[in-house]
């Protein structure tokens, strides 16, 4: 080596390890994933097993709750199917699930997008959103949600009217179908409907004996089992390749897909875009949205116990990365934008650099570096990062680094 790269390159190790002490300061005392309740290392991918039983435990009594098994009656109608959708770009297909199989019990549409012309079953994005069905396209055979809506265009008395349709298009579907992946869409309020009435609508009403309790079935735990509902039925869906599903979810809804993507191993890859907290962002380093605000503004999303960690955010026993941890090694792209600092695009980043150990373990490369990335970066591995200019939603340039990510592990 030449004086000069070996100066480089002994200035490069001191500044990359300066950055990773300064990292190491604010979060050393976070938990390692690997280290099981008894004190003991996890050497082994079986270890790991046991080891992830254990996070899962912790999680479901701490934070997100109890969640029932699937429904033994539970039921599928696929009441629309149209070969000739989108002028002929796709196939589109509408299904209700009775939950308890009955037709005036709880219930939830999914509304299906398939590549026409595919001559294998597709990989697919399943999408938690925010508004009923047809609030993705103007598609007017799209069936309107009679849920409960909050407040938006076309929303009139918590109710979906026609005026509803098309008002939330920062979805790319024509371009995610060009790309050959099927898109299909559930609404949070058809699972649980996004205000808090002490867990007693949606789904809730199925499961009494699953609140009254400290580990309570949630919200954002009842989205998350709504998802792997909606996989249930993709299952059974011979047009989709249902061992290639990306379960995506942005903010609030992205904090159910990471946590559905943590507890159902079905689901082959998770898309999160600024889940911020409660999501992937680490709690530890005091940054963005705190523990108090989501129990306060939003006391429904998590379970009660977890409004004991109030206040305890720098020091509560675990953290995100340790949900990360358990979507190993299956695939994750966390995507952030620049001035959502409620979110703290940097803890979204090291939730990932943390759980990066567990990947390995795994055999498979996590995040590629430790360094947080630029704007427009993207650094993928299995687990992949973006931060991108501007505020808290999701853009073109977001969906086009979750369909790369899909191209290099779904393909
Ligand atoms: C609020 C909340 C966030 C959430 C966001 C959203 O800003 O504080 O936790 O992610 O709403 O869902 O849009």
């Amino acid at each position: 080596m030449k004086p000069l790269t070996r100066f480089a390159f002994i200035a490069l190790f001191f500044v990359s390890t300066s950055v990773a002490r300064a990292q190491d300061n604010t979060l050393s005392s976070l938990a390692d994933p690997l280290i099981m309740n008894n004190g003991s290392k996890v050497t082994t991918a079986m270890q790991w097993r046991v080891r992830r039983k254990e996070i899962i435990q912790l999680f479901t009594t701490q934070m997100y709750g109890q969640a029932p098994a699937r429904p033994a009656n539970m039921t599928f109608k696929v009441f629309d199917t149209d070969k000739n959708a989108l002028g002929g770009k796709a196939i589109r297909k509408q299904v209700t699930v009775y939950f308890n199989g009955k037709p005036d019990g709880p219930q939830m549409d999914i509304l299906i997008y398939l590549p026409n012309h595919s001559k294998k079953p597709v990989p697919l994005i399943l999408q938690l959103g925010f508004g009923g069905n047809q609030t993705l396209t103007n598609d007017t055979a799209i069936k309107i949600s009679a849920s409960w809506a909050g407040k938006g265009p076309g929303i009139v008395d918590h109710k979906a009217t026609q005026a509803n349709r098309a008002t939330k298009p920062n979805t790319d579907l024509e371009m995610i179908l060009a790309r050959g992946y099927g898109f299909a869409t559930i609404y949070c309020g058809d699972i649980d409907p996004d205000y808090d009435d002490g867990f007693k609508n949606g789904v809730h009403a199925l499961y009494p004996e699953l609140q009254g309790r400290g580990d309570n079935f949630s919200t954002v735990g009842a989205w998350a089992w709504g998802l792997s509902r909606a996989l249930d039925y993709l299952e059974t869906d011979k047009d989709i390749n249902a061992k290639k599903v990306a379960v995506f979810g942005f903010s609030r809804l992205g904090k159910a897909a990471v946590w559905a993507g943590a507890t159902d191993e079905r689901f082959a890859m998770v898309l999160s875009n600024e889940s911020g907290a409660g999501g992937v962002k680490l709690f530890r380093r005091g940054k963005g949205e705190s523990i108090e605000h989501l129990c306060t503004v939003f006391p429904h999303w998590f379970d009660v116990n977890f409004r004991q960690y109030i206040h305890k955010d720098t020091v509560m026993p675990f953290d995100q990365h340790e949900v990360i941890a358990l979507i190993a090694p299956r695939p994750i792209a966390i995507g952030s934008a620049e001035s959502d600092k409620n979110s703290d695009p940097e803890g979204e980043f090291l939730s990932g650099v943390y759980a990066t150990p567990v990947y390995r373990l795994l055999g498979r490369q996590g995040l590629p570096t430790t360094r947080m990335p630029g704007l427009s970066e993207s650094v993928s591995g299995g687990i992949q990062y973006h931060i991108r200019p501007g505020n808290h939603n999701i853009l073109t340039y977001d969906w086009e680094q979750y369909l790369n990510f899909m191209d290099k592990n779904l393909k």
